[in-house]
């Protein structure tokens, strides 16, 4: 039984860190590596169970040491990885991450396996759908594959959350099926085409969003905080202080706090600020899923900020 469905990618991180990201033709020393599992879909699966949410991961991976990793990892935080498919002949997807010191990032991926998501493996996937509460989706894997992770979803009545990144334009009759769509700014810029810096653009393309037929829109509003807008209702969710290391992972830290929430049935608002200290914490760690938090801090960094 899963309250939380993922359906999206799934990578192995090779992540340097240096004094500042290169500028193109640059080379660079950095002075801390990481390699891990990540890649959004894996990441929200991961960050939904570090929160206390029971999920089930619907992913391609290739028949590889990487794949090998990717599984272990997910299965050690209790993400459950029967409806992960391997592919024979792709190999599992790398990015290559790269943090400058003020915790800035820029990411550079190979989909491999995950580019083999098909509609297909989603259904075979159906029985993952039939509690669910929430299905997370992102757009790492085909759109055919998001199209029928919507349908199971649909068909069991859960909600739809979209994560729209990597950036990649979508189709209206698509954004009308979701229920929530949490674009970080560049991915705002790309379905709105509005450059989305602070809280009126980001305004600007919820509105827009909503008026494509998705139900609600938690927009990041570049530095600021997110706007969270839903019939007629607007939340600012300022960015809490924290001392930030590396933004990587930060919108799926938020994408797993707010489809958590969802699954739990609290209110929007309410899961959106759960979903805001999520990623606020994760950025104080280095890495995608070495930094997504457990619910106890979650709820201290909120404790503490409602007294401040
Ligand atoms: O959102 C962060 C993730 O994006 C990384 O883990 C990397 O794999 C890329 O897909």
């Amino acid at each position: 039984m899963y309250d939380v469905v993922v359906v999206g990618k799934a990578n192995i991180d090779y992540l340097v860190r240096g004094p500042r990201l290169p500028a193109p033709g640059q080379s660079l020393s950095g002075d801390a590596f990481q390699e891990a599992a990540g890649g959004k879909g894996a990441n929200q699966a991961v960050g939904a169970a570090r929160l206390g949410a029971r999920v089930a991961m619907v992913a391609r991976i290739g028949q590889d040491p990487r794949g090998d990793a990717v599984l272990a990892k997910l299965r050690d935080e209790g993400v459950e990885t029967r409806f992960i498919t391997r592919d024979p002949e792709a190999p599992t997807g790398v990015a290559l991450c790269q943090v400058g010191a003020s915790g800035e990032k820029q990411i550079l991926s190979a989909s491999g396996a995950n580019a083999r998501l098909t509609a297909s493996c989603v259904r075979q996937a159906a029985a993952a759908f039939t509690s669910a509460k929430v299905v997370l989706c992102q757009l790492g894997v085909p759109l055919d594959a998001v199209w029928e992770a919507i349908r199971l979803a649909k068909s069991v009545r859960a909600m739809v959350m979209l994560d729209p990144g990597p950036p990649a334009p979508v189709p209206d009759d698509l954004i009308a099926r979701i229920d929530v769509i949490r674009p970080n700014a560049s991915e705002a810029r790309m379905l709105t085409g509005i450059a989305v810096s602070d809280r009126a653009s980001a305004r600007e393309a919820a509105l827009d969003l909503l008026r494509r037929g998705a139900k609600a829109a938690a927009v990041q509003a570049g530095e600021d905080g997110d706007v969270l807008l839903s019939g007629g209702r607007e939340v600012w969710l300022p960015r809490l202080e924290v001392k930030r290391v590396d933004a990587t992972g930060a919108g799926d830290a938020f994408a797993s706090g707010l489809a958590v929430c969802l699954a739990e049935g609290k209110p929007l608002e309410e899961a959106g600020r759960f979903a805001s200290a999520a990623a606020a914490l994760s950025t104080t760690v280095l890495g995608a899923q070495a930094s997504l938090p457990r619910r106890p801090a979650v709820l201290e960094l909120l404790s503490r900020a409602q007294k401040s």
